[in-house]
């Protein structure tokens, strides 16, 4: 009945925008790993169901770089695809080119005001109009446990950064590797996002990634978030350059490997290969930071068909908006919905506790976009401190070398 709803909805909707024949909905995303498109399935059938075909447009990598950069061969050579994955700033990029399908005739019609939250409505629009349909939240500033390595070697999930360090000496000293990680600059900056809020604190993170202040990134804070990150490079092992994140979410789920820092798309993974949180997986917030999310929100932006918003175009919107579809998808995908009025009740106790972050951290003023996920900066920016990560993390960098180069490359990029 719904989805009758939603067709009648759509095709409502497109008749009224004056448009167009059913074609196939081309989706440019970066979904590829088991968790990601187990999820992505979701979002398939339920357009399938509503007789919208599917023209898959994968462009694997991790955070999206790689797809930003086909992306944006494909609009130069005049053939945008239908509908994108995009994340924070480079919505806002793409607005201010002029490129992206209004969707407010839509957005007015279901209301997205009235449930969609502020923190991401300043992504989703531009200049007042609906630009993207938001399709989940996650965040970076997540712990992923094998919990019967933790058991076996008698380590509760840390709390702060001391305790932290003891149980990944212990993991270490057990021969397992205590860290699984990936070295490719969005893990390492992932990471990052979650080192610099637990070594400065929530107004540190602020000053540092958001308003980009040069005290801030040139201090001997940010430098102490330099060594913490030197101290976790001790704890990955000796593979870990360019391994793709969900082969190091594989390690900790086969119980090679003990945490892996990553955001809750790492869940996904765990999902997906039939484990259970409590009873194969812990979750939790990487120690020091249990009152604050740094947040990332998967969105998808319609590109421009000449003034006019397709039919299905708008039968994607609307799809990815309904609160049945927020709440399906959310629940295999590892993050939380993107409307405030979806219920936690089929979310296990990892989205359930998501989403009881999410909100006392938007209350207490504790929510911040991730830098690591474009949610702080433009991506000229971003790739700016990307680099400069990247390069301290493989010892190019000492700590001091790599504030300085910090200041001058924000400053540079600005
Ligand atoms: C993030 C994105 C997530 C997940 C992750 C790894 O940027 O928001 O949905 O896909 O990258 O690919």
């Amino acid at each position: 009945m719904r989805k009758l709803t939603q067709t009648v909805t759509a095709l409502a909707f497109a008749a009224s925008a004056g448009l167009a024949t059913a074609a196939d909905v081309e989706v440019l995303h970066w979904w590829t790993s088991g968790g990601e498109a187990a999820a992505l399935n979701v979002l398939k059938k339920d357009l399938e169901g509503q007789n919208i075909g599917w023209k898959d447009m994968p462009v694997a990598g991790g955070g999206g770089t790689q797809a930003m950069t086909v992306l944006r061969a494909r609009v130069t050579s005049g053939n945008p695809p239908t509908a994108v994955q995009m994340l924070g700033f480079d919505i806002t990029d793409w607005a201010k080119e002029d490129s992206l399908a209004n969707l407010n005739a839509l957005a007015k019609k279901e209301g997205w005001d009235s449930v969609v939250p502020e923190a991401l409505q300043f992504f989703s629009k531009h200049k007042g109009q609906w630009v993207a349909s938001p399709v989940n939240v996650h965040s970076t500033n997540w712990v992923w446990a094998n919990k019967s390595v933790l058991d076996g070697l008698g380590i509760k999930p840390p709390q702060t950064w001391d305790e932290l360090v003891a149980a990944m000496k212990k993991v270490k000293a057990s021969g397992k590797v205590a860290v699984a990680h990936g070295g490719q600059a969005w893990q390492d900056a992932t990471i990052f996002d979650a080192v610099v809020m637990s070594t400065g604190g929530p107004a540190f993170y602020k000053k540092a990634f958001i308003d980009l202040d040069p005290k801030a990134l040139g201090s001997d804070t940010m430098k102490q978030a330099f060594d913490r990150m030197s101290v976790i490079r001790g704890y990955v092992d000796d593979n870990f350059s360019g391994r793709d994140w969900n082969l190091a979410t594989a390690m900790v789920i086969n119980g090679n490997a003990a945490f892996q820092f990553m955001g809750d798309w790492a869940k996904g993974e765990f999902l997906n290969a039939g484990k259970k949180p409590g009873r194969d997986f812990l979750c939790f917030r990487f120690p020091g930071t249990q009152r604050q999310v740094t947040f990332n929100s998967d969105q998808f932006a319609m590109f421009d068909q000449g003034g006019k918003v397709s039919q299905e175009q708008a039968a994607l919107a609307s799809a990815i908006m309904s609160p049945t579809f927020q709440s399906a998808f959310n629940v295999a995908k590892g993050s939380v919905p993107a409307r405030v009025d979806v219920s936690d009740a089929a979310f296990d106790d990892c989205g359930k506790q998501g989403m009881k972050d999410l909100a006392a951290a938007a209350k207490s003023g504790n929510l911040f976009g991730s830098m690591a996920h474009g949610h702080a900066n433009p991506a000229s920016v971003k790739n700016a401190i990307y680099d400069v990560v990247t390069a301290h993390f493989n010892g190019e960098y000492d700590s001091s070398t790599a504030i300085e180069e910090l200041v001058s490359a924000v400053e540079i990029s600005r």
